[in-house]
């Protein structure tokens, strides 16, 4: 499906498109932007964008699997997916496996890499002018972003989807290091996994510690090595890449 109009969200990495036909849903679309912190440096990786709306897909059709709900609707291998508009809630939900980035930064008692049990989880608030700011249970639940039974019950979500993504990697070899996930509600209040789940978002490392992640692009700047790295999971992974090489 060609959406042939105007975005009406231009992000980062996926730009979004009303449906043609249908208002519960939209059109997202994988670009091969690739940018780094927080957007100030910004390149193209050719490829990219296929490589991760198949790579997001797998993973959905994994947990819808294990019975979780996403918004992805209907995927044809190209780089845009049908999804579920949804009102989405401005949080990233991070579940950390093993120390990794920002929070060896905020707290340098953590050693690099040093398992996480249980797995930890944060929450940033959304907003690039203030860098994706930490923020705590109580903070979501005061500011009225949340209730208290929307925040449980996301936390139980988001530590489900971790240890399912978690135990299917490891069985590959590959260890979660961390991954960043978001919801939104549907017209009926129901809590869904939205946005992507890719390279982009979370951190994979081979039994080498050989990043198959953004964290290789963030380290060298290289968008070769960021292709690399993308197409070796999705080997990994047994996705299809044959017709993009
Ligand atoms: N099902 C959905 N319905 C509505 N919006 C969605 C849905 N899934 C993801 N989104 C939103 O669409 C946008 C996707 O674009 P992208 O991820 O490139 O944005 P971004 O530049 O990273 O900015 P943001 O900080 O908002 O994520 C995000 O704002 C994301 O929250
Ligand atoms: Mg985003």
């Amino acid at each position: 499906m060609e959406p042939s109009f105007f975005p009406i969200y231009v992000g980062k990495s996926k730009n979004i498109y009303k449906h043609p036909y249908d208002e519960k849903l939209l059109i997202m679309e994988f670009k091969d932007d690739v940018t780094a912190g927080d957007g100030a440096i910004r390149t193209i990786a050719p490829h990219k964008g296929i490589i991760n709306a198949r790579t997001s897909h797998f993973f959905f059709k994994l947990l819808e699997g294990k019975g979780l709900k996403t918004h992805m609707v209907e995927f044809n291998g190209n780089n845009k997916m049908i999804v579920k508009r949804l009102k989405m809630i401005p949080i990233e939900f991070i579940a950390r496996n093993y120390a990794y980035g920002s929070l060896l930064k905020r707290l340098p008692l953590f050693k690099l890499m040093q398992p996480l049990d249980p797995p930890l989880i944060e929450f940033h608030y959304k907003d690039d002018s203030l860098h994706d700011p930490l923020i705590t249970h109580d903070d979501i639940i005061l500011s009225g972003l949340l209730t208290k039974g929307q925040l449980g019950k996301i936390v139980s979500i988001t530590a489900d989807i971790n240890m399912i993504l978690r135990t299917f990697l490891e069985e590959k070899g590959l260890k979660l290091v961390d991954i960043k996930l978001e919801y939104g509600f549907d017209e009926n209040g129901e809590i869904i996994l939205a946005d992507e789940i890719t390279g982009d978002g979370f951190r994979v490392v081979d039994e080498r510690g050989n990043h198959l992640d953004k964290e290789i692009f963030r380290k060298t700047k290289d968008v070769k090595l960021l292709i690399e790295s993308y197409m070796k999971l999705a080997s990994i992974l047994g996705i299809d890449l044959s017709d993009i090489k």
